[in-house]
């Protein structure tokens, strides 16, 4: 009893003094203006301390990718801190492997500035602009989903690659959020922006967008992610997608097809019922220019009242297990909900695919 009642006082005063400590760094610790070193000497940024550095990089208009706008949920937000970021935090590890955390990879949304630090970010990340853009087109794509075009207005173009993805400003009650959007228009169209915007009930950023109509403003910034498409003309592209996942598949395709016209390409989609199909008829007309697309739909729930459909049914994984033969030269594009991502991985290895050619978003 008596180890109890020490080991509940020693908790207590751990917590309590915790608890007075965050206070005090909140309220009463001022840290001052510091300099944060890009790219060894490449940029300095001179920031006021206590904030975070993705907000600071943010404001000195450096977009690292934040899919869950800084909330620590989605470890989009990785940077190699070289100095100055003090010991990694406890909701910093389920995002970072062991190499990460010896060569100092941080997640920006976590480390706060207290002193003079010096970064390191792809290159890559530096071109990501932040575009003042316009609705051109809002159209129902199915029930939940929404196609939503923007014009990009400052500035007017966007160079991007097939599988990228932007960031959309929406307002939050606590300010803007940011959420990130598959672009769902070809690379060689500069001048817009194409997403396809499931509706997520309660949800701050697809609730927005589905708001929106032709001539809103918006804000946007991009383009961000690492998926590059293999410059082989024989290498055979499969595109996975699930649920709202279409709009890098979509985005693929007419790009692949602009370049390379007799390319072998795969687009699997899975989905629930025929209320949820789209874009199918659009694919069917670009396959009879390009005979080696070839198109397979699954709906896992195919028979609702009144509804009829005479191609595959089940789960997307098992019709990817049907359709493809092995060992075939191929780069694999998943995009879809993290059952269906895990699924798909597991019989795309089974036909020969390593790692370094699968890519996926999961969301
Ligand atoms: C790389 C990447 C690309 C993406 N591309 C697309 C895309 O092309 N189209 C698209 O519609 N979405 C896409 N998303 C998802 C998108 O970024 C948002 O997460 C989604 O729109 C929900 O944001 P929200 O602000 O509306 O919901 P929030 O306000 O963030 O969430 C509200 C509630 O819904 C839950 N929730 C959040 N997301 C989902 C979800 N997907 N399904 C079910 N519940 C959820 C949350 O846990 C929370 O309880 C992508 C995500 C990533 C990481
Ligand atoms: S922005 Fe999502 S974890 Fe940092």
């Amino acid at each position: 009893m008596i180890y109890l009642i020490a080991i509940l006082v020693i908790g207590g005063l751990f917590v309590s003094l915790a608890i007075l400590l965050l206070v005090a760094e909140r309220y009463l610790v001022r840290y001052g203006p510091c300099a944060v070193g890009i790219n060894e000497g490449s940029s300095v940024l001179k920031v006021q301390g206590g904030g975070t550095l993705l907000a600071a990089l943010y404001e000195n208009k450096v977009f690292i990718p934040s899919a869950c706008g800084g909330k620590g949920s989605c470890g989009y937000c990785k940077v190699m801190v070289v100095a100055g970021g003090g010991p990694i935090l406890p909701t910093e590890t389920p995002f970072l492997n062991r190499v990460e955390m010896r060569s100092g990879m941080r997640l920006a949304c976590q480390v706060k500035i207290k002193q003079d630090m010096e970064i390191r970010i792809p290159e890559d990340l530096l071109n990501v602009k932040q575009y003042q853009a316009r609705v051109s087109l809002v159209r129902e794509l199915t029930r939940d989903i929404k196609e939503v075009e923007f014009d990009l207005l400052d500035p007017e173009a966007i160079e991007q690659r097939p599988g990228q993805y932007v960031q959309i400003q929406a307002p939050g009650p606590e300010g803007p959020v940011f959420r990130a959007y598959s672009i769902s228009s070809p690379m060689y169209e500069k001048r817009h922006v194409q997403l396809n915007v499931r509706l997520v009930p309660g949800g701050i950023a697809s609730t927005y967008i589905h708001g929106l109509k032709a001539g809103d403003p918006v804000v946007l910034t991009g383009a961000y992610g690492e998926f590059r498409l293999s410059e082989d003309p024989d290498r055979e592209i499969v595109c996975v997608g699930g649920g709202c996942g279409m709009a890098p598949m979509r985005n693929i395709i007419y790009s692949l097809y602009r370049r390379w016209p007799d390319r072998s390409c795969w687009l699997f989609f899975g989905c629930r019922s025929t209320r949820d199909v789209f874009y199918l008829e659009e694919y069917r007309q670009l396959a009879k220019q390009h005979p080696n697309f070839k198109i397979v739909y699954a709906l896992s729930d195919p028979l609702g009242p009144g509804e009829s459909w005479d191609g595959e049914t089940g789960f997307i994984h098992l019709a990817v297990d049907k359709k493809l033969i092995p060992g075939i030269n191929r780069q694999a594009f998943l995009c879809g909900p993290p059952p269906m991502i895990e699924a798909v991985i597991d019989v795309l290895k089974s036909k020969g695919l390593t790692d370094a050619a699968i890519f996926y978003d999961k969301f």
